[in-house]
């Protein structure tokens, strides 16, 4: 009997982490006083596996903000914690779902950007008429990248285990649309490949509904129609975990940590979250499933990506979302609106002179005492492993802002608006970094993020 609640707990925590089965919707546990206590104890004392600085207390009660000083650990620690790390997941029914699960999305979005390499491939021997040779770099490089997944997939399930979220749902990707997103993902792909052959970036829909900025106008990552079609919402989430091979919703989910520690400290049910560049909703069903309380208005500058949005979100009908179109850099609140500022991968696709302006207004539309919960790709330097990385990234995918970006000094950039820094969080190619508007204002020490 014990082995088949057993087996019965990992089939519905399977079905609850994979992207095949993700429809069914997550019949979860609030946090238990034991969770809270359990992640309290872990902001005190954080895992090896999550990269996590901080440096001045903000001057609000609300922050706990942990102490966590970056050291190495040696291979001995390191083997140590994975061991220990494995033995909490097999011994849990929740541990070998997720573990299950999580599998089945990196290895079918492996698969998928394999796939999709094998076209691109095909398509640049066509044009170069040269011949085809697998680089043993190509194998490192699938490798070294498993590996992140497997770290940043460590970091989200001890985030789950310490009761900072509940184990996602995945609501967005439903199998029944697994089969048709991958077959549309799979028919665009020659046209983005022939859009980067030819660095062709301005090939928008004819008729555009609303008046956007240059920099706006523009195919970013070659995608067709950039962000300006019902056509490319329905691409843009399938395209993003083909790039980050299946953890791109895990990585976002790191915003979810400094949101756990904020509201132990703040009424749900007062709270109002403004969700910036908010794309199809990437994050929005795990906030909806761990906050159904929270007020959250989300914007974004595509009519198309929030229509997207509000579509898929259509089943969390008890929810109090809202919906609004507008520029990050000219936001359409009152001062002091918000209780919480999440802004995800949006600077690195921003001029610089729009994310001076849009952090000012982040600030203004902040109540003092709020938070910034800033999430993007991590800086040069951030880890120096990555950098070249971060150096193709540009080349390969029409970014022409992320030079710009991977070196500029963000935590100047919100001290010089007024925010104070607290804390950072690393997850592979994504960084959080946290920021509060102090209740007066301050002087800041320069240093970067
Ligand atoms: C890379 S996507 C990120 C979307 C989403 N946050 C996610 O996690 O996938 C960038 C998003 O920012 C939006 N965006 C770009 N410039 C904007 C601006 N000035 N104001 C508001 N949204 C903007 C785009 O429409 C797009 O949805």
């Amino acid at each position: 009997m014990s082995k088949f609640l057993f087996l019965s707990s990992c089939c519905r925590a399977i079905l609850q982490s994979n992207p095949v089965f993700g429809h069914y919707q997550y019949i979860g546990k609030k946090f238990t006083s034991k969770s809270i206590f359990q992640a309290r104890q872990y902001v005190q004392v954080s895992s090896s596996a999550v990269v996590s600085e901080s440096t001045k207390k903000p001057s609000t009660a609300s922050s706990q903000v942990r102490s966590v000083p970056l050291r190495e650990s040696s291979l001995e620690e390191t083997r140590q914690s994975w061991r220990e790390f494995l033995q909490s997941i097999v011994n849990s029914p929740e541990g070998v779902g997720y573990l299950a699960g999580a599998s089945l999305r990196v290895g079918f979005f492996t698969m998928m950007s394999l796939l999709a390499l094998r076209i691109v491939d095909d398509m640049n021997q066509l044009r170069n008429s040269r011949k085809r040779s697998i680089s043993p770099e190509l194998g490192r490089l699938i490798v070294n990248m498993l590996k992140e997944c497997l770290v940043a997939c460590r970091q989200d399930y001890d985030n789950i285990r310490r009761g900072y979220y509940k184990l996602p749902a995945f609501p967005t990707r439903r199998w029944s649309s697994i089969l048709p997103s991958t077959f549309n993902y799979l028919l665009d792909l020659r046209m983005v490949q022939s859009r980067r052959l030819g660095n062709r970036y301005k090939e928008l829909p004819q008729q555009l509904d609303g008046d956007y900025p240059d920099y706006y106008k523009r195919n970013f990552h070659y995608q067709t129609d950039g962000y300006l079609s019902d056509y490319s919402a329905k691409l843009y989430e399938y395209q993003v975990e083909v790039l980050f091979n299946g953890v791109a919703d895990t990585m976002r989910r790191q915003a979810l940590v400094p949101l756990f520690e904020y509201v132990q400290t703040h009424s749900i049910k007062q709270m109002k979250l403004l969700h910036v560049a908010c794309g199809t909703g990437g994050i929005l069903s795990d906030l909806v499933e761990n906050y159904p309380q929270l007020r959250i208005v989300n914007l974004d500058l595509s009519p198309y990506y929030l229509r997207e949005a509000r579509k898929r979100h259509d089943s969390y009908r008890n929810a109090y979302l809202r919906f609004v179109c507008g520029k990050a850099e000219k936001l359409d609140f009152g001062d002091n609106s918000f209780d919480v500022l999440l802004n995800i991968y949006l600077f690195h696709e921003l001029p610089p002179d729009i994310r001076e302006k849009a952090a000012t207004e982040f600030f203004r539309v902040l109540k003092p005492g709020g938070m910034l919960i800033f999430v993007d790709s991590i800086q040069e330097n951030d880890r120096s492993d990555l950098n070249r990385l971060l150096q193709m990234f540009p080349q390969l995918y029409h970014e022409p802002y992320y030079p710009s970006y991977i070196k500029m000094d963000l935590k100047k950039l919100f001290e010089s608006v007024g925010f104070q820094y607290s804390n950072r969080y690393i997850s592979w190619v994504t960084k959080v970094c946290v920021f509060y508007k102090p209740f007066q204002k301050v002087s800041h020490d320069v240093g970067q993020t």
